[in-house]
C-alpha cells in the first residue's frame, strides 16, 4: 500500500478507516515509560496496536507532513554503529511529531572519546532528552542502557544481537504488502548468522502459523538456539544453502547482506560475500505474487535492475518504517 511514488511501486486501495482497529484489548498506553529492547516484549495484541498508531501515521503524514503530538519533546540519538535508515528515519519520526533531537551519531567526537562508559553517557543524556534510540555494537548493550537509565531506551540495533524496530517494520510491511502474515512461506537469505534483523523478525513471524525457509552458506547459518527456539515454537523451519530450492513456495523473500565488520577472519568473508545475487533471472523463477524485502543496505544481493519489479518493496519497506517509529515514539511518551 505504497504512498512513496516509487518506481515499481504496486497499486492498493485507499483506505480511509483503520484496518488495524479494534486494536484489542489493551488501549492503556500500554508501553508508556518502557524501554523496547527485544522483540520478545510484545505478543499479537501488542503488535496490532503498534501496526494500528503506525497507520494512524500514515494517514496524518499523509494529509498534514507533520504535526505537533510530541512537541516540547526531545530525542537523543545515539550511535555508535554507521547508520543511514534507522538514525534517519528516529529524526525525521521526531521531527514530524513536532519533537526535536539530539543526534549524537560520531561518538568519536563526543566524550565517548575520552573513555566515558555507556551508563554514564546514557545518564547523562536523558538530562536533556524524554527518550534514547541507541545503536551499539555490542549484544547486550540495549538493556545495559536501560539498567541505568530512567527514561525510555529504544534498541536500534545491539551488535549482532536484536534489531527490534527493524523488525517490526518488517513484519508491518508483510501485513501491509500481503494483509495477512498467517500461512506464510517466508525465506530468509543471505548473512543468518549475524544478521540482527532476521533474529527479531524470525522471533515475531513465530508468533503466527508461518514456514521458515533458511538459505545461507553453512558458516551463516541461523544461531543454533534461535533455531531451537522456532522449531520449540512450532515453525516447520527448512535449512538448505541454495535458492532455488525454495523459490517457488516463496511468499515472502528476505534478502540480507553479509556483514563484513561482523566476521574475524577476512578470508571466511571472502568465501561467501556474493553468495547470492537476487536478479531479473531469479525474479523471473519467483511467484508473481512474492514479496521482495531487504533491510538495507545493500551491497550487491539485490540487482538494481530489480528496483522496478513491482514485487521490490525495500524502498516501500524504508517508508513504512517511519511510521513504525513515529508510532513508537508517541507510544513510550505516552501520546498513543
Ligand atoms: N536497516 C538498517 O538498520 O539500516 P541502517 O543500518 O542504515 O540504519
Amino acid at each position: 500500500m505504497p504512498t512513496s511514488g516509487q518506481s515499481g511501486s504496486r497499486s492498493h486501495p485507499a483506505r480511509s478507516d483503520n484496518p488495524y482497529l479494534p486494536f484489542g484489548d489493551r488501549r492503556d498506553a500500554p508501553f508508556y515509560g518502557r524501554d523496547i529492547l527485544s522483540v520478545r516484549q510484545f505478543d499479537k495484541v501488542d503488535l496490532r496496536y503498534v501496526f494500528g498508531v503506525a497507520h494512524e501515521m500514515r494517514e496524518m503524514v499523509a494529509r498534514v507532513g507533520s504535526f505537533d503530538l510530541l512537541k516540547g519533546k526531545i530525542l537523543a540519538s545515539l550511535f555508535y554503529e554507521p547508520s543511514t535508515r534507522t538514525s534517519a528515519s528516529f529524526t525525521a519520526a521526531m521531527e514530524r511529531l513536532g519533537g526535536s533531537v539530539i543526534p549524537i551519531s560520531e561518538v568519536h567526537y563526543s566524550s565517548v572519546a575520552k573513555g566515558e562508559s555507556l551508563p554514564d553517557t546514557v545518564r547523562t543524556l536523558e538530562c536533556y532528552a524524554d527518550v534514547i534510540v541507541l545503536r551499539h555494537p555490542e549484544v547486550g548493550s540495549a538493556a545495559l542502557a536501560a539498567e541505568y537509565a530512567r527514561k525510555p531506551i529504544i534498541n536500534a540495533g545491539d551488535g549482532v544481537g536484536e534489531h527490534p524496530t527493524q523488525a517490526l517494520l518488517d513484519l508491518f510491511t508483510i501485513v501491509e504488502e500481503v494483509g495477512h502474515v498467517d500461512g506464510l512461506t517466508v525465506t530468509l537469505l543471505g548473512d543468518l548468522r549475524y544478521g540482527r534483523t532476521v533474529h527479531s523478525l524470525a522471533r515475531l513471524l513465530s508468533l503466527w502459523d508461518v514456514r521458515l525457509r533458511l538459505v545461507s552458506p553453512k558458516i551463516l547459518r541461523l544461531p543454533p538456539p534461535l533455531l531451537s527456539e522456532l522449531i520449540a515454537r512450532g515453525v516447520e523451519v527448512v535449512e538448505c544453502e541454495q535458492l532455488e530450492e525454495v523459490l517457488g513456495d516463496t511468499d515472502v523473500l528476505y534478502v540480507t547482506r553479509v556483514q563484513k565488520e561482523r566476521f574475524e577472519n577476512l578470508d571466511d568473508y571472502e568465501r561467501v560475500r556474493g553468495a547470492y545475487v537476487i536478479d531479473a533471472a531469479t525474479m523471473a523463477a519467483a511467484p508473481e505474487h512474492m514479496v521482495l524485502m531487504h533491510p538495507f543496505p545493500r551491497v550487491g544481493e539485490i540487482h538494481m535492475e530489480v528496483d522496478v519489479d513491482p514485487r521490490a518493496a525495500y524502498f516501500r519497506q524504508m517508508e513504512y518504517g517511519l511510521y513504525v517509529r513515529m508510532a513508537l515514539l508517541a507510544m513510550v511518551l505516552g501520546k498513543a
